[in-house]
């Protein structure tokens, strides 16, 4: 008997293989939900074969991302039949956005489902898999009343150090904007934000286990609202501010960001604080005012630019990066050049694109004229081409300029350290007398399909 409860190899933890698709909030959210199922005992592995409980954190935001799910969990219950056989257990969970949005017919649909669980109740995963070894299986997607944050386990110094010296941490949640084309505001429900003192707790936490550098997310993390220690509401401005002054914390970044959002204070950060890095992902969608009001975004391409405008004026080496849909229904070509024309005027150093998906329930979905899918394409395909230009030119202008440098993990080769800039591109550098965790001025040399080449230096110009 002992052989069908522990693993077949020999150790007597758990493992659980996690697999996150979409964005970094599940990368987060994966992070968080592997150390609650910590404290049950589960080790997390890297080889799905093996696990003895895989979990998807899943996304809905594309057709295709909520197609791969379903395909996974396909291959995962041919997997599990075979463990059976072996008398072994194996368990399968579904979290993230689409167990929210397809809690139900994920169950009906694969039967060798053991628990569904959705972004704002994963705390409850460990009771969940202990409901589905007593033999139920479990959906819990309900919007839950209490506070996710207030019940799962702190992450400890060791695990955090374990993750490297750059770390997420989640501010705010869900969206109230219902742009028409997506699901986010169905799947991850109404905007919240978190508690200061929680957020101010949990980077701390971060600093204590190495970490230098924290990306703040949110669906729309520039809403971001809480009360302040003066009793005033705080945005995401003031935010930034108090988390400038905890010693240690040498990084910051937040994503992603709407453009009605971006308040004086917040922008008055990108002017002040030498921490929070010159890098703005701010989605325009389309460059059209037409297809923009039909999306519901609630602000015009004009309004866009302007804003941008003023950030440069204060920020002037802030590096842009944006989301772009083609083919939203209606689009024509002349709406499609409107976004050609926003994008030659912005000139971004990253940027996101894709075509326009369909989604149930959502506004779009139910709007006229839909666009031919080679269509999206032909457009997709253009777009994507003038963006890569972009980047490209961005990178090349960063060539024989001396830059700080967050060194993150090791190189391809031996004594070569991948860092990250200031405008998160992936630095190559030989490094020497230096460690994981440093920031080092580095002149940059050269650049490469994905990443840039740079030389250590001894002081920054
Ligand atoms: N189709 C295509 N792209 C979408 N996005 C969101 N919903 C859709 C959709 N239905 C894109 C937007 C958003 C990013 C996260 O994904 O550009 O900013
Ligand atoms: Fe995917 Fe959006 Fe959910 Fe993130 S919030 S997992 S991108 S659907």
């Amino acid at each position: 008997m002992t052989e069908q409860t522990t693993p077949a190899h020999g150790e007597n933890s758990r493992k659980v293989f996690i697999k996150t698709y979409g964005c970094q909030m599940n990368v987060y959210d994966s992070t968080r939900m592997s150390d609650a199922l910590a404290r049950d005992g589960y080790v997390q592995t890297e080889e799905m074969a093996e696990a003895d409980l895989v979990l998807l954190n899943t996304c809905h935001i594309r057709e295709k991302a909520a197609e791969k799910v379903y395909s996974q969990l396909g291959r995962l219950r041919d997997l599990k039949a075979a463990r059976n056989r072996e008398g072994r257990e194996f368990m399968i969970g579904v979290a993230g956005c689409v167990a929210q949005a397809e809690g139900e017919e994920i169950m009906r649909r694969v039967p060798a489902v053991d628990v569904v669980v959705g972004p704002q109740t994963y705390h409850r995963l460990p009771e969940a898999l202990s409901r589905a070894r007593a033999g139920d299986r479990v959906v819990e997607t309900d919007y839950a009343i209490e506070d996710k944050f207030e019940h799962l386990p702190k992450t400890d110094a060791a695990r955090t150090r374990a993750r490297g010296v750059t770390a997420f941490l989640t501010v705010q949640e869900g969206c109230d904007k219902f742009c028409t084309f997506c699901v986010v505001p169905y799947t991850r429900g109404s905007e919240v934000s978190r508690p200061l003192a929680q957020i101010i707790d949990e980077a701390k936490r971060l600093v204590d286990g190495g970490v230098r550098e924290v990306t703040l997310l949110g669906q729309n993390v520039n809403a971001w609202r809480a009360e302040g220690p003066d009793g005033r509401e705080w945005g995401l401005g003031d935010l930034l501010y108090r988390l400038a002054d905890i010693p240690g914390l040498e990084r910051l970044r937040y994503t992603t960001s709407h453009p009605r959002d971006m308040d004086d204070r917040l922008i008055e950060a990108h002017a002040d604080l030498r921490k929070l890095m010159p890098y703005l992902h701010l989605p325009i969608q389309s460059g059209s005012d037409r297809i923009l009001k039909a999306m519901n975004r609630r602000h015009t391409a004009d309004d866009y630019l302007r804003l941008i405008d003023r950030i440069r004026s204060v920020r002037p080496d802030i590096a842009m990066s944006g989301d772009f849909i083609t083919g939203f229904p209606g689009e024509t070509d002349a709406d499609f050049e409107a976004t050609m024309d926003v994008v030659r005027a912005v000139k971004y150093a990253a940027a996101f694109s894709f075509k326009y998906s369909s989604r149930p329930g959502t506004p779009g979905a139910d709007m006229p004229d839909h666009v031919a899918e080679e269509v999206k394409a032909e457009r997709l395909e253009r777009l994507q081409s003038l963006l890569i230009e972009q980047q490209a030119a961005f990178n090349q202008s960063c060539v024989g300029k001396t830059v700080s440098l967050l060194l993150e993990k090791p190189g391809r080769f031996p004594g070569q350290l991948i860092g990250r800039s200031p405008w998160l591109q992936s630095v190559n550098v030989d490094a020497k007398g230096v460690e994981i965790g440093d920031i080092i001025p580095v002149r940059i040399t050269g650049t490469g399909p994905n990443s840039l080449y740079a030389d250590m230096v001894l002081e920054l110009s």
